[in-house]
């Protein structure tokens, strides 16, 4: 490992955690330690906290505070809107039709793959075109009088593109089915009120917006039932067993509201940033092209491919000059299989493996930047040599 310099690009893997988040959450580790669920003082105390930290996350949500769930993250938050929704409904009318897009993330496309394959759901997988966008036209047809389920991510992890939900919410609620969004990548950096979006559920994780790890929340609007995927005792309103993570609640609430109450600041620097990253990139570096909106996407994100470029063998390369990025999702560093995300966006096997997310944050300079831009130009010319060769 390179003792120089060492720049991290990959926010859109995880954040850091905010100082000033860790300095809430101490003290429920070492004082407020009481289980949420006790009668005494110890318990009330703990209970307390997290109801704040609901109301808190109701505030910038724009729903009232028992819509919003504890969850363990992302994952959990997406598995337990689509499982839980789609159950339910199965249970009540025997619907079973499920939509999402192919740029979903696994914690979608995963659920709904289950769903389909062991439990008799049906998928229906919309297209989207060159820059990611849902094809309306096709997503509209897609609707039947039996879908009961529709997920459609807000911002996509791999590419960065922001998807219209307000339209597409309105468009499923059109056919009576339930409009889910994965928000964990626009948490922070777009809008969350699920009000102007129009959603029924809503996923967050805490570790995006420079909180802690393994904790989330998902929004629920009042009136839906879901099936508990976790089941015990009584918690969250019978919505998700297991004694909630006091320090993570509170310290997911003080990220979030760190985050919206400095959010011009913040998203003003991530695009000042990200453009001159792309503009860099793309003038600098051989066969680089754009992937994803050139417009529509989120503050933080640059996402390329690279001609002729095997995408992992070029993190390691970055990771010995100091750059930590990513080729397309965190889950999927070090498999060489094509990013699914680009396949469905149209781009052949080969250029999907070319793939490379840089992801800029808070603590990102200009000069970091412009170091990246001469160590990326430099190592592809290096490697587009070495396979002449
Ligand atoms: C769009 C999206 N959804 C869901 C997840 C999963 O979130 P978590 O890591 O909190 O389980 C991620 C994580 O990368 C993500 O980017």
């Amino acid at each position: 490992m390179s003792v120089g310099r060492s720049i991290y690009l990959d926010h859109s893997a995880t954040t850091p955690t905010d100082p000033r988040v860790v300095d809430v959450m101490m003290p429920y580790f070492t004082e407020h330690y009481g289980n949420p669920s006790s009668v005494h003082r110890y318990g009330r105390l703990a209970e307390q906290a997290i109801e704040d930290a609901r109301d808190t996350l109701a505030q910038i949500l724009n729903c009232k505070s028992s819509e919003i769930v504890f969850t363990s993250g992302g994952s959990e938050s997406d598995n337990l809107a689509i499982r839980g929704a789609a159950w339910t409904a199965r249970q009540s009318d025997g619907s079973r039709h499920l939509v999402i897009s192919p740029i979903e993330h696994e914690a979608v496309r995963v659920t709904v793959e289950q769903l389909a394959t062991v439990m008799g759901f049906e998928r229906e997988i919309i297209s989207v075109d060159r820059y990611g966008s849902v094809l309306v036209d096709d997503y509209t047809q897609s609707m039947r009088d039996d879908t009961s389920v529709v997920s459609i991510v807000y911002a996509n992890n791999e590419v960065g593109t922001i998807q219209s939900i307000a339209e597409l919410s309105t468009i499923a609620h059109e056919r009576n089915a339930l409009f889910h969004t994965d928000a964990v990548q626009a948490a922070g950096q777009l809008t969350l009120d699920v009000q102007k979006l129009g959603v029924d559920m809503l996923s967050i994780s805490a570790h995006k917006f420079y909180g802690p790890k393994g904790v989330g929340a998902l929004f629920v609007r009042d009136g839906i039932e879901l099936t508990p995927s976790q089941s015990g005792g009584g918690h969250e309103n019978n919505r998700r067993a297991g004694t909630h993570n006091t320090p993570s609640i509170v310290g997911m609430a003080t990220a979030l509201q760190i985050a919206y109450d400095e959010f011009e600041y913040h998203t003003a620097h991530y695009r000042t940033m990200r453009d001159r990253l792309i503009d860099g990139v793309l003038s600098n570096v051989p066969g680089a092209h754009l992937t994803g909106h050139p417009e529509q996407r989120l503050p933080s994100h640059a996402s390329f491919v690279l001609d002729g470029i095997d995408g992992n063998l070029l993190l390691t390369h970055l990771d010995l000059k100091g750059v930590a990025a990513s080729s397309g999702s965190a889950c999927k560093t070090g498999n060489p299989e094509p990013s699914e995300v680009l396949l469905a966006m149209g781009y052949s096997e080969e250029t999907a493996l070319g793939s490379l997310r840089l992801t800029v944050g808070r603590q990102t300079t200009a000069e970091d930047i412009d170091y990246v831009v001469d160590v990326l130009a430099e190592t592809v010319k290096k490697l587009a040599k070495m396979k002449i060769v």
